[in-house]
């Protein structure tokens, strides 16, 4: 391992890069990345700064983190209508999560800039037809053709100026009034509203109104307060594509510390977290809040190199570990993991991807997930904190503002013949808005529920 001086944004080049795609024009790639450096930062140093700190709440236990958005954003689907039902949803999940729990939320966006997926088979066969697998629209089409699955680079700069579209729309939505307070009715959308969720949700938005006439009443002045008005809303999404990563890392003039400018939050993939690999060398250097997925194969020396590596000064906010184990193996592999972060003074947060360890073929072939064993995951996760006198910092969650029927059970009581109703995902099965909604209330009373003083150990 080199030392963490000799870091430059480029030193990711010396090593493996595990799940590159096998782009067949590397001058097109390099002039891409040229025409990548000169454009504007989508983020800047001092906003990624903020969320570092407000992590470090996160990781002293008096906050909690929702991650949420697509599995993969598509080029086909960046209208105002899906970016705004996807804030929507999220804001009904903290809504939900904060009045039941009293716990702060800080939300951070699977969203502007989540485009690029690994692939555990970098081919993909039909009918005797061998293409290249679908990596995000950042590399290729999903359409199954050869010309479609042919690594573009001409697309890092599509997706960049996709996610400074819809960051620019965020950036209205969170601060122009849309996500005020006041508003929180206008969040249910109607074929929400009609749910058992929705109809618990109108309850809870009716008793924050109630407590907003209130203050009014007792001559409190609303529209002085930014945290009524609006909402801190972050981006975040899997560094995969490392050219494009790299092109957009600048230096911060006041600090003279690179950020990684694409988002405010970048994670590691399961698939690319090998401790020599270009991915791990890469975003050890940038200063931004990072993710680290953390999945079944992972024990605890490995884990111990990686977080060395990662945040060697254990800067709180610094690095979140996101498990995503699957309800069959949380049990077995989470408590040693965290009992060794616990007991070595780590200052991680540890947060609960529920999604990528239980997903399954549905009988009709559909990638699908089930509410019950997200469900069961969640709240093995809660309860294996509360033995280990830990704080369950927060969930990762793959999720849509559309009535879609991607994921089975929850609020909407979805079926496998219901699957093809309305499956749209272009890569993983996310929540539907009534199932986010639902995963949010009982998330929320597992919160309220949660006692940090009354674990097994304390620290
Ligand atoms: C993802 O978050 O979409 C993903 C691919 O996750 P993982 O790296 O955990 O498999
Ligand atoms: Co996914």
């Amino acid at each position: 391992m080199s030392s963490p001086t000799s870091w430059t944004p480029q030193t990711w080049r010396d090593r493996a890069v595990a799940q590159s795609p096998a782009w067949p024009d590397p001058a097109h790639l390099a002039r891409v990345e040229a025409t990548l450096a000169t454009k504007p930062p989508l983020v800047f140093a001092g906003e990624a700064h903020r969320l570092t700190e407000q992590l470090a709440q996160v990781e002293a236990g008096d906050a909690f983190l929702l991650q949420a958005g697509d599995c993969a954003e598509s080029f086909d689907e960046g209208s105002a209508d899906s970016i705004r039902d996807k804030l929507k949803v999220i804001l009904q999940m903290s809504v939900a999560l904060t009045y039941a729990s009293g716990v702060p939320v800080i939300k951070v966006g699977r969203i502007a800039g989540q485009f690029a997926k690994p692939r555990s088979d970098p081919y993909e066969e039909r009918n005797g037809v061998r293409l290249d697998s679908f990596r995000g629209h950042i590399v290729n089409g999903d359409r199954f053709d050869a010309a479609s699955r042919r690594p573009d680079p001409d697309r890092l700069l599509t997706a960049y100026h996709q996610s400074v579209a819809t960051l620019n729309l965020l950036r209205a939505f969170t601060k122009g009034g849309f996500a005020a307070l006041s508003r929180v009715h206008a969040w249910n959308q109607e074929f929400v509203a009609n749910s058992l969720e929705g109809k618990r949700y109108a309850m809870v938005a009716d008793e924050i109104e109630r407590a907003l006439q209130f203050m009014k009443a007792c001559g409190i002045d609303l529209h002085d307060d930014s945290a009524l008005q609006g909402v801190d809303f972050y981006t975040s999404h899997e560094a995969l594509i490392l050219p494009y990563e790299q092109a957009l890392t600048r230096r911060d003039s006041l600090t003279g510390d690179w950020y990684d400018c694409s988002a405010h939050m970048l994670w590691i993939g399961d698939r690319t977290r090998q401790l020599d690999g270009a991915h791990v060398e890469f975003l050890r250097g940038v200063a931004n809040p990072i993710g680290l997925k953390v999945g079944p194969s992972v024990d605890v020396d490995e884990l111990r190199r990686l977080i060395d590596v990662l945040n060697p000064d254990n800067v709180p906010g610094r690095l979140t570990l996101i498990a995503r184990m699957g309800h069959e193996r949380i049990s077995r592999h989470l408590p040693s993991l965290i009992e060794s972060t616990r007991d070595e003074g780590r200052r991680v947060l540890w947060t609960c991807d529920p999604m990528h360890g239980n997903t399954f073929l549905a009988a009709g072939g559909q990638k699908t997930r089930h509410f019950d064993q997200i469900m069961d995951e969640v709240s093995q996760f809660f309860s294996i904190h509360q033995a280990l006198g830990t704080w369950p910092a927060g969930l990762h969650i793959e999720l849509t503002g559309d009535d879609v029927t991607e994921c089975l059970g929850g609020g909407s009581r979805l079926h496998e013949d219901d699957l093809d109703l309305n499956y749209t995902t272009i890569c993983d099965p996310r929540l539907n808005a009534t199932q986010s909604l639902d995963l949010a209330f009982y998330v929320a009373e597992f919160l309220r529920g949660f006692d940090l003083a009354s674990g097994a150990t304390s620290l």
